[in-house]
């Protein structure tokens, strides 16, 4: 969609929905005992709140200049899920955090390098935002399209929370998008910004990766490291498929719905809110 088009119609809607992690449900290394696929989803879980707050307050600050009704409800309910997933982010970071993992010190960071220290424009920020969203989208479609990915997680409310999580990010995958350009976002700035996040996401998650597992007494059995790392490399998370998907986002015309989602997400709302679904009586 080019500005001035209408936008299509989407249903993103806001969840009212809470997660609980008593003490003891949860083991040390809770993705399935693996050492580094624990310390790699609690990286990513402190990322998110202070990740999506940035993602709020950039397409908020453009809110009023949307005129289309469809693109309004939208937005709305976009900022609405990344509210829920901050909040809920935060209880499991909470969780993580009395277990060890360094969920804190990511928070820290992150609040740091996405505050505004007036150097960069809000559309910049806003492409910042519809390229990180495109990762996330990347993520969560792997996983509700992959068994193994699925799998991998065990049955823990982790795996619920990501779920959930992973369901609403590809419901709301185009919104940052369509603000973007229908506040005349360039082609040019949108590609480059995503070269730009693509030359430090993954470096990021990697560093805060290893200074978590530095803090993790598991991690200096060799033996144990060396198998969890070899795990790693049949990750379905790691895969030529996945690098194609987030390279889709830099050819020129790229549209989010250039993967259509709608038969994966028909499937997944039932399974996980339909009558009997495995998260309706998390729903409030
Ligand atoms: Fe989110
Ligand atoms: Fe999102």
């Amino acid at each position: 969609m080019t500005a001035g088009q209408a936008t299509p119609k989407r249903n993103v809607r806001t969840r009212r929905i809470a997660f609980s992690y008593p003490p003891g449900t949860l083991d040390r290394h809770y993705v399935q005992g693996d050492l580094v696929m624990s310390h790699i989803v609690a990286v990513l879980s402190a990322l998110f709140p202070e990740g999506e707050d940035f993602f709020i307050r950039s397409v908020r600050r453009y809110s009023d200049r949307i005129t289309d009704p469809e693109l309004k409800s939208q937005v709305a309910g976009f900022i609405g899920q990344e509210v829920t997933h901050g909040r809920e982010h935060r209880a499991l970071n909470d969780r993580l955090r009395q277990m060890g993992y360094p969920t804190r010190m990511v928070d820290r960071f992150t609040h740091y390098l996405l505050a505004d220290h007036g150097i960069t424009s809000g559309r910049f920020r806003l492409a910042v935002t519809a390229a990180l969203e495109h990762y996330t989208a990347t993520i969560a479609e792997c996983l509700l399209t992959k068994p193994e990915a699925q799998e991998l997680l065990g049955e823990t409310e982790v795996r619920s929370v990501l779920l959930w999580h992973a369901l609403e990010e590809s419901e709301h995958k185009a919104v940052a998008f369509e603000v973007y350009r229908a506040i005349g976002g360039t082609e040019r700035q949108r590609i480059a910004v995503m070269r730009l996040v693509n030359a430090l996401f993954i470096p990021i998650v990697l560093i805060l990766t290893t200074i978590s597992l530095a803090g993790d007494r598991s991690a200096y059995n060799p033996v144990r490291l060396v198998r969890s790392l070899a795990r790693l490399r049949h990750s379905p998370f790691l895969t030529r498929e996945m690098v194609a998907h987030v390279r889709a986002y830099n050819r020129p015309g790229f549209h989010p719905d250039d993967f259509d989602a709608t038969a994966l997400l028909e499937r997944w709302k039932a399974e996980l809110f339909g009558k009997d679904g495995r998260l309706t009586d998390h729903l409030k």
